[in-house]
């Protein structure tokens, strides 16, 4: 027995050791600690992916409008909330209440006239519906760079052939690399390219030995503080994370909601326990035998 379980324990570490191997972890990796519940680092990530990886890469398995309705449409329902507790406590409306009122009834809103009218004409459910469009304008407007619509998957519109010619490779598919590499290597990947000369890009990465990217985020490292730049590179890495299991978010809420329910449920039952008991202590209730 003793020997059987010596043998499965070697053989587990040795499997563990080339898996490490395999997976490339002589490097040491640093803590990306992204947050998915983090909106604002989202929404940095979602518009620096735009900018900086779609070009190359696609993330096929995520559709524009899906990022809207996720990352942004919350700001635009807490605009116009906003926007209509000024409007019924007749307090002064700025541009961005105007903004929020004309998202809602789907139409330019001038006065506050015809803010009340327009309104007053709307259900609630119409009025959801429009500030979704107006959140789908929005993300085609800032994150669509090509001719595609905001129902599209997002592919990368670099050909195949000229990929090949010019990286030696396709660039892949992000769409699960946070869960096939985690966030801790993308986080560290994006940091470690460094000058090498003998590469075609002059470019070389710590964690990806002879890398056929580029170092894409040089022009950003630059012009920023580190602090800065590795808060951006951790909004890219949370925001694949994000793309990764999009359902994250809604687990992620539903599990503290549950844990909060358990913790209420837990007082109950604790109280109701003390009643019970205390009958028991008094010796009012006597088991019948
Ligand atoms: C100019 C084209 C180009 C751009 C822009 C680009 N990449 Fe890449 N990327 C590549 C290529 C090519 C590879 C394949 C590298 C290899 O295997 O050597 C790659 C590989 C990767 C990998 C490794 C994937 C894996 O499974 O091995 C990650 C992660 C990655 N890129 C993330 C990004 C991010 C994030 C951005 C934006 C900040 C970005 N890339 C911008 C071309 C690009």
């Amino acid at each position: 027995m003793k020997k059987l379980l010596t043998t499965t324990a070697s053989v587990l570490a040795g499997l563990t050791i080339s898996f490490n191997l395999l997976a490339g972890s002589n490097v040491q990796l640093d803590r990306a600690n992204t947050d998915i519940r983090d909106q604002k680092s989202l929404q940095n990530g979602a518009q620096l992916f735009m900018d900086y990886c779609s070009g190359c890469h696609s993330i096929s398995f995520m559709r524009y409008n899906r990022i809207a309705e996720d990352l942004f449409l919350d700001d635009i329902v807490e605009a116009y909330k906003q926007a209509k507790t000024n409007l019924l406590t007749n307090k002064p409306l700025s541009a961005t209440d105007f903004q929020a009122l004309s998202n809602a009834v789907d139409n330019s809103v001038k006065n506050i006239k015809q803010a009340k009218e327009s309104l007053g004409k709307l259900s609630d459910s119409q009025i959801e519906k429009n500030l979704s469009k107006a959140t789908d304008r929005m993300v085609e407007k800032n994150l669509v760079f090509n001719a595609d619509k905001v129902g599209s998957p997002i592919i990368s519109s670099m050909p195949k052939k000229g990929a090949e010619a010019w990286f030696g490779t396709t660039p892949p598919d992000l769409s699960l690399v946070a869960r096939s590499k985690g966030t801790d290597w993308i986080y560290t990947y994006l940091r470690s390219f460094y000058k090498d000369d003998s590469r075609p890009f002059g470019v070389n990465n710590k964690v990806l030995t002879n890398v056929s990217m580029p170092d894409v985020l040089w022009h950003l490292k630059e012009s920023k503080s580190t602090k800065d730049f590795n808060q951006d590179v951790r909004d890219i890495t949370n925001f694949l994370d994000y793309v990764g299991e999009p359902a994250k978010l809604v687990r992620v809420d539903l599990g503290y909601k549950v844990l909060g329910f358990l913790f209420i449920l837990f007082i109950l039952s604790y109280l109701l326990k003390k009643e019970y008991w205390r009958d028991v202590k008094y010796g009012k209730w006597k088991a019948k035998d």
